[in-house]
């Protein structure tokens, strides 16, 4: 399996359904052109031996985060202005692909590409919004906390990501 930049030449976006008929849309109709804008970019999980068959995908795009929105011990070291962050506004994976662990996978690839991106440009942390209870219930496993004025809204130091999944 790799990951890869959406290509809509290449990938069936049309056949994939995560159960989520707002994500489903994003993917189909959205993405690409969201991508061509420069708005966010949209990375898809295929098999290497059916490479048009999207079995998960995430977006990333950029955000910024202030002292007030994070717990105390967080924003210690901080300075008084918002710092620059990498949002991970959606992820699904293909509703028969779900529980083979390939969510864990997307976020691990997301937080890994967040690196590199880190190494060009300021990234303090990795933001993402969850779409519901069950949606926050999985990136709470993996760390993420509460923004103060936005319990959807979960946000996880980039520090604090590689030292936990490296
Ligand atoms: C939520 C979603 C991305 C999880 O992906 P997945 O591939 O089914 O999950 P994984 O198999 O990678 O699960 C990884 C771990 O998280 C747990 N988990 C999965 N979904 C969970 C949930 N909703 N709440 C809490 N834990 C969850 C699994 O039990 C597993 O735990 P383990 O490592 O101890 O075995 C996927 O179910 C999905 O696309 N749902 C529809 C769209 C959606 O809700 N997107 C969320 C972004 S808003």
């Amino acid at each position: 399996m790799i990951v890869c930049s959406l290509d809509r030449s290449i990938h069936d976006r049309k056949a994939f359904d995560c159960g989520e008929p707002a994500l489903n849309a994003f993917l189909q109709t959205q993405a690409a052109k969201h991508q061509r804008q420069g708005f966010s970019r949209t990375f898809v999980l295929v098999d290497d031996g059916a490479a048009s068959r999207i079995l998960a995908f995430y977006s990333l795009t950029n955000c910024e985060i202030g002292r007030s929105s994070i717990t105390e011990d967080d924003a210690k070291g901080l300075p008084l202005h918002p710092v620059p962050c990498v949002m991970m506004a959606r992820l699904a994976v293909n509703r028969a692909n779900q529980g083979e662990s390939l969510g864990k996978w997307m976020l691990m690839d997301a937080i890994k590409r967040t690196a590199l991106i880190s190494q060009q440009t300021g990234v303090h942390a990795i933001l993402v919004d969850a779409k519901d209870a069950k949606a926050k219930q999985f990136y709470e496993r993996f760390g993420f906390k509460e923004v103060a004025e936005n319990p959807m809204r979960l946000y996880l130091p980039l520090a604090t990501a590689l030292n936990a999944f490296q």
